[in-house]
């Protein structure tokens, strides 16, 4: 890796089946980055327990979520890709943290007031310090940036918090993190509901499509998404059903939404929807089969998980060992 390269770090939760609001909003667009920046991108299952999850299922899902990074082209050697829960300094600096976070500052925080709401029989201290387990997985890396969608620019505010919080005591220990200014993804909204983003937690399966998801379910959701009664073609906030549906197309084919809509003038929604699942199915299918291949073979994961690890330890360590320094603990080595 060239030392002079700027850090970036991103990861998602390993609970769920990614959507295509995952893939063409991020996932994507992580996929040569690794050009600019030294890349960590975690499989945050730590960060998953806070929901109670089936072990085996769970334990399977983490590993789909590490194939799909690979399958969807990141590659293992020239990024770091990683288990949070393979690195152990995550849940240590998490600890540390804690003392420097103040209960008023997570009781802020948006994604803790909606999770305790729909989660109302498990508000569990994890859920509460969430954000400082994050900040933690950030700054372990000294990340320079960190790409990330609307809905978690709030916990980086208060990673840049804590960062700057620990940093006016102990000195420069951490990199503050700025959000990543570059091209960013679609963002991609529910089939059902175009007022809310498509995620992998709706109720609704026709809400959403999933990376997993056959030629035939991707051409049946995509035909019941909802539009709208005003019969004409056009990209425009109004009309927010077709506006997501171009959104899709465009981000799958790389086309302007004012060159979707000159192709489609004249016609009905249903040509619309067509070409859109046909363009989905032909960016979903090669990572498919991309995805099974590679989990055929067993021993080839296991060892990009542990070399990985070994990689991202390195550089958690030192982070953390200088952390444990500064605010005296004792290093009995
Ligand atoms: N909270 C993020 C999400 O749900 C996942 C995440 C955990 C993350 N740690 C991170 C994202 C660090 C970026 C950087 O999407």
């Amino acid at each position: 890796m060239n030392k002079d390269q700027k850090v970036l770090y991103s990861g998602m939760q390993a609970t769920g089946n990614l959507t295509l609001g995952n893939y063409l909003g991020a996932l994507k667009n992580w996929v040569g980055l690794a050009d600019e920046y030294e890349c960590y991108y975690g499989v945050m299952d730590l960060h998953s327990l806070t929901v109670r999850q089936k072990p085996a299922e769970f334990r399977a899902h983490a590993r789909e979520l590490m194939t799909i990074y690979i399958a969807a082209g990141i590659d293992p050697e020239k990024n770091v890709l990683y288990l949070q829960s393979s690195v152990p300094c995550h849940a240590e600096l998490a600890w540390i943290l804690n003392c420097f976070t103040y209960m008023g500052e997570l009781q802020r925080m948006t994604q803790f007031k909606d999770k305790s709401a729909r989660h109302a029989d498990n508000v569990n201290a994890g859920l509460f310090t969430y954000p400082v387990l994050m900040a933690s997985d950030i700054l372990l890396y000294q990340a320079d940036v960190v790409p990330v969608g609307k809905d978690q620019l709030q916990h980086l505010e208060i990673t840049r918090d804590i960062a700057q919080r620990f940093n006016s005591i102990y000195g420069d220990v951490f990199t503050v993190p700025e959000p990543y200014v570059g091209k960013i993804g679609a963002r991609v909204m529910s089939l059902q509901d175009p007022s809310k983003k498509m995620s992998k937690s709706d109720e609704n399966p026709n809400a959403s499509i999933y990376l997993m998801d056959d030629p035939d379910t991707i051409r049946r959701k995509c035909r019941r998404a909802i539009t709208d009664s005003e019969a004409t073609i056009a990209y425009r906030d109004e009309q927010p059903g077709l506006k997501n549906l171009f959104d899709i197309y465009c981000a799958c084919t790389e086309k302007t939404p004012d060159e979707a809509v000159r192709e489609f003038s004249g016609c009905g929604y249903g040509q619309v929807k067509e070409a859109v699942s046909e363009a989905v199915i032909g960016i979903l299918k090669p990572l498919q089969d991309r995805v099974r291949e590679l989990q055929k073979d067993r021993s080839y994961l296991d060892q990009v998980m542990k070399t990985n690890a070994e990689r991202a330890h390195d550089t958690a360590n030192r982070t953390l060992r200088k952390v444990k320094k500064k605010v005296g603990l004792t290093d009995i080595r």
